[in-house]
């Protein structure tokens, strides 16, 4: 246990290159699609899945090497590593497998479900772990390959999504960068978006009957999702603004979970930010669940548009139904 400061600092990012790419016209040669129809639909022009070979742990712990570069910190430094993913390599959790692989030998890493919330959910929990002094380093992954979760012949969802990885890295100083955030749950919704696990009666022997099964491919009620987004998303970023002092008028970037460009149009809009200042990648990546946010995030960071101190507004929703945002000044 170290004592450090009782504020939390956003000191690097990092993310995964995911070599492979699947564009819409190639998803058009497998179900029945159009370039135009995903196109004006969701914004998505391509999308990056994971070979044969790679996995949730590999690209986790690429994305996770680069930020802690990026943070100029050393493996062995960080104190806890928390992974925010729907699509563990092990259902008994994947973040101990990236310790591992990155060398961070005195870190305690566990894994956070919250679909694509994740990255928010977990950023917020690491907060919790320095603001109270049990932490220093504090690495947040958000990493998922839905890729391997998809019907791949079902057009209404396999033309959503990608794989990806993306983190950072949060510090203890005095000055506190969490600016504010806000999380909730609705889980009479739950029926709009699942990963669903579908059980099988297995006698066992006489008096005892138990259940084993397998996962079912992702299925959405898109529309009722998209209701959903456009209307709880602005309402949480602007009671999080509220509370923090805010406006969205001080807000430099907003990075919304890249679900759909018309999410995001929507949203812009409500807060009356110009679209200059929105964060969009998704062309290049579709939806990659918890790692959408960190991934939109490193590459604005890399490009030099991200600069230190300014103001961020984030925020996550879907699967659960879960939403959540959170409000942070960049850099020390
Ligand atoms: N290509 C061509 N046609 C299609 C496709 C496709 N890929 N998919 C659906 N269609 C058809 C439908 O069958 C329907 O045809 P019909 O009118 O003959 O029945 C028509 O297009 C319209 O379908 P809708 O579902 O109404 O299309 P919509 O404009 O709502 O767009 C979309 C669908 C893109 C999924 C949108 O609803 C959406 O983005 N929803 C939000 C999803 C989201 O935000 N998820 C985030 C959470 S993800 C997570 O947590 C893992």
């Amino acid at each position: 246990m170290i004592n450090g400061g009782a504020g939390v600092a956003f000191i690097g990012s990092g993310s995964a290159r995911v070599e492979t790419v699947l564009s819409n016209d190639m998803l058009s040669r497998m179900v029945d699609t159009s370039d135009e129809w995903i196109t004006t639909r969701t914004g998505i022009r391509q999308r990056h899945v994971a070979a044969v070979g790679e996995s949730l742990a590999t690209l986790a712990a690429q994305a996770a090497t680069a930020a802690i570069a990026a943070a100029n910190l050393p493996a062995d430094e960080l104190d806890l590593i928390v992974q925010a993913t729907s699509t563990p390599d092990d259902l008994f959790g994947t973040a101990s497998q990236v310790q591992a692989a990155i060398g961070a030998t005195q870190a305690v890493a566990f894994d956070l479900t919250a679909a694509c919330s994740g990255f928010v959910f977990g950023v917020v929990t690491a907060a919790q772990f320095i603001r109270t002094g049990t932490y220093q380093n504090v690495l947040v992954i958000g990493a998922d390959l839905l890729s391997r979760w998809v019907d791949w012949q079902d057009r209404t969802t396999c033309v959503l999504f990608g794989d990806g990885a993306g983190a950072v890295v949060m510090q203890a100083c005095d000055r506190d960068r969490l600016l504010g955030f806000e999380m909730h749950s609705d889980g009479t919704m739950n029926g709009c978006l699942n990963l669903a696990y579908t059980p099988k009666s297995v006698p066992l022997v006489d008096g005892a009957t138990t259940q084993t099964g397998s996962f079912t491919p992702i299925t959405m009620n898109g529309r009722e999702v998209y209701r959903f987004a456009v209307s709880r998303v602005p309402e949480v970023l602007e009671k999080t603004l509220f509370h923090a002092g805010l406006t969205a008028s001080d807000i430099d970037w907003l990075i919304l979970h890249q679900a759909n460009q018309r999410i995001l149009d929507a949203v812009a809009k409500r807060l009356k930010l110009p679209n200059e200042r929105v964060v969009s990648n998704m062309a290049n990546h579709g939806n990659t669940s918890a790692a959408s946010i960190p991934i939109a995030l490193d590459e604005w960071v890399r490009a030099g548009k991200i600069r230190p101190g300014q103001k961020i507004a984030m925020s996550g929703f879907g699967a659960g139904l879960t939403w959540g945002a959170a409000l942070l000044q960049w850099g020390v």
